[in-house]
């Protein structure tokens, strides 16, 4: 035994007498997890949320959350003399006078996009491989909060400055909160303070963006990887790999290796993005003035649907009984997003209903063969990329030479017509892809070479597959539709007839599928390739 290693056991030994760590050390530390480059998804949030406390931590130091009036005096010659709230001016002092103060504001906002986008990706990672089934309801439901979260987290981040654009963004904040029915005005009021934009909101803000949803994050964060652990990482079908079995490497040393290594890759890249990418230059904003609003203000991105779809929306009013309802902001503001995550939140319950499948799923299924849910995704996506597209309407129309009119009126239609057209030629894609898998199967891959036969006819030459292609290609389920009874032995009407058949329609939808290749069939054909 080397001395190195003397000393090391003596250290362990020491803190297992102390805490008995070891055996649960021994147990833990060789767990295997399968891998795939898109289970990495989730960790580029999880360390990007480390980024995120570390810089946002540093900026605590210097910024000051108070609507105190002060007169800008400070290095940055166009706002000199002008008067500001302090948050604005330590903003901008964090800028230019305090070292490394950009440098940490720029990672920190690019931190905060790269983990919305790892949240969104790794959501719909999960999402399309079919990960959120029995027994991982509870995490895709947890995942669904981070991701809210994440989005009113963001939101608030980029409203802390109160430059001319956060500013903005507050003013639809509070138009929102207004927009319910009743009491809106009064919860607005009470959020603000007083009257717009008042003196309480930012410093109110500011407590909820450094400690209370840091805290909820952290306590729902560790909550969802500890289920990872417990219920064990879905994979991928492939060789070996069942329902009931985790093919992979062990935690220690080789994912310890190579999450290590990859936190230092997220990092970089954040570091060197917050370096040479400027992002949120507030100087050019100037002060926030409700009177005043910037040309080309644009929300974050993942706010940028939200703003599309306000954007979007008829000018909708009803007055009764002494009440305004602005549906203009109602709707699109309140109605659709809660209508798009309460769907998204229950998604792994509709579907399962649907189909009747109460199993546990620990092998991941490929997006073409559950083209239904494929489809549905598809569709849900559409319909946020157009809402996105509209967020930008100011910017698109003057880059691209167009009106305002012109893209409020694309994406009015295109917000309700596009989304069903994604659904069906995304089916129709997962069946022809199924039945390019079928052909593959059964005859084969095309080698590009020509034969002319003797008859003068040309064909193609086909060279069969692996044995393990073919399996893979073959191992999926395919569901049979729901037969649920509309009518009892006696031919009546069975109570629940309409639900059922409502039930055995989705059902039928959903199991619309090329009929897989069978061993049989395969057997038939050999020889003939
Ligand atoms: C702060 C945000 C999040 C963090 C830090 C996080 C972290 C992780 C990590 C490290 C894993 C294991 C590796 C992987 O499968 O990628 C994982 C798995 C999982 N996550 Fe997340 N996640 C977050 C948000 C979400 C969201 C928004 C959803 C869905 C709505 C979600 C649903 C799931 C599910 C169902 C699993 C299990 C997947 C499987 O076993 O295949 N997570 N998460």
């Amino acid at each position: 035994m080397t001395a190195r290693e003397r000393i090391a056991g003596n250290v362990a030994g020491y803190v297992d007498d102390r805490t008995g760590a070891a055996k649960w050390m021994k147990k833990n530390l060789t767990k295997v997890f399968p891998d795939h480059w898109s289970f990495l998804l989730g960790e580029i949030c999880l360390y990007s949320f480390v980024i995120l406390l570390l810089s946002g931590t540093f900026l605590t130091f210097w910024f000051d959350p108070s609507m105190k009036e002060v007169v800008y005096d400070g290095s940055y010659e166009p706002l000199k003399g002008l008067e500001m709230s302090a948050a604005y001016a330590s903003t901008l002092d964090i800028s230019f006078e305090v070292r490394g103060g950009l440098l940490m504001r720029q990672i920190h906002h690019w931190a905060a996009l790269i983990f919305m986008v790892g949240i969104v990706v790794h959501l719909l990672r999960v999402y399309f491989t079919g990960a959120f089934r029995k027994p991982r309801e509870f995490n895709w439901i947890i995942g669904v909060g981070l991701l809210t979260l994440g989005i009113v987290e963001g939101f608030l981040g980029y409203s802390l400055p109160d430059d001319l654009l956060s500013g903005t963004g507050i003013r639809i904040a509070e138009a929102i909160i207004q927009a319910l029915p009743v009491v809106g005005s009064y919860l607005a009021f009470f959020a603000f303070g007083g009257a717009f934009p008042g003196e309480a909101f930012i410093p109110r803000i500011y407590t909820v963006h450094v400690l209370l949803l840091p805290g909820i994050f952290l306590a729902l964060i560790t909550v969802h990887l500890m289920l990872v652990w417990y219920q064990k990482h879905t994979q991928f079908p492939g060789p070996g790999r069942t329902e009931k079995n985790v093919v992979g490497y062990p935690l220690m040393p080789v994912y310890m290796a190579k999450a290590g290594g990859f936190f230092f890759i997220v990092f970089g890249v954040t570091a060197f993005l917050g370096a040479v990418a400027s992002i949120n230059p507030i100087w050019l904003y100037g002060p926030y003035t409700p009177g005043q609003i910037s040309a080309g203000s644009q929300p974050d991105w993942y706010m940028g649907w939200l703003d599309g779809l306000v954007r979007m929306a008829p000018p909708l009013e009803t007055h009764a009984f002494g009440y305004t309802v602005s549906w203009n902001i109602l709707i699109p503001g309140l109605i659709l997003p809660g209508i798009m995550f309460t769907g998204l939140a229950l998604y792994p319950f509709i579907e399962s209903w649907a189909t009747g499948d109460k199993r546990e799923h620990h092998l991941l299924d490929r997006p073409r063969n559950a083209p239904n849910r494929t489809a549905i995704g598809a569709m849900a996506l559409t319909f946020t990329l157009v809402s996105l597209l509209n967020g930008g309407n100011d910017i698109i129309a003057t880059t691209f030479d167009l009106t305002i009119n012109q893209m409020m009126w694309f994406s009015r239609i295109g917000v309700i017509v596009l989304p069903p057209i994604a659904f069906v030629v995304t089916k129709r894609l997962c069946l022809s892809l199924q039945r390019a898998d079928r052909d593959l199967v059964l005859h084969g891959r095309e080698t590009g070479r020509l034969v002319r036969m003797p008859s003068g006819e040309f064909v193609e030459v086909h060279e069969p597959i692996s044995a393990e292609k073919a399996w893979l290609l073959t191992s999926h389920e395919q569901l049979a539709p729901l037969e649920l009874p509309e009518h009892d032995t006696a031919g009546v009407r069975r109570p629940g007839a309409i639900k059922n058949k409502i039930r055995n329609r989705i059902s039928r939808a959903n199991a619309v599928a090329v009929p897989k290749a069978t061993a049989t069939e395969r057997r038939e054909l050999e020889g003939h390739h």
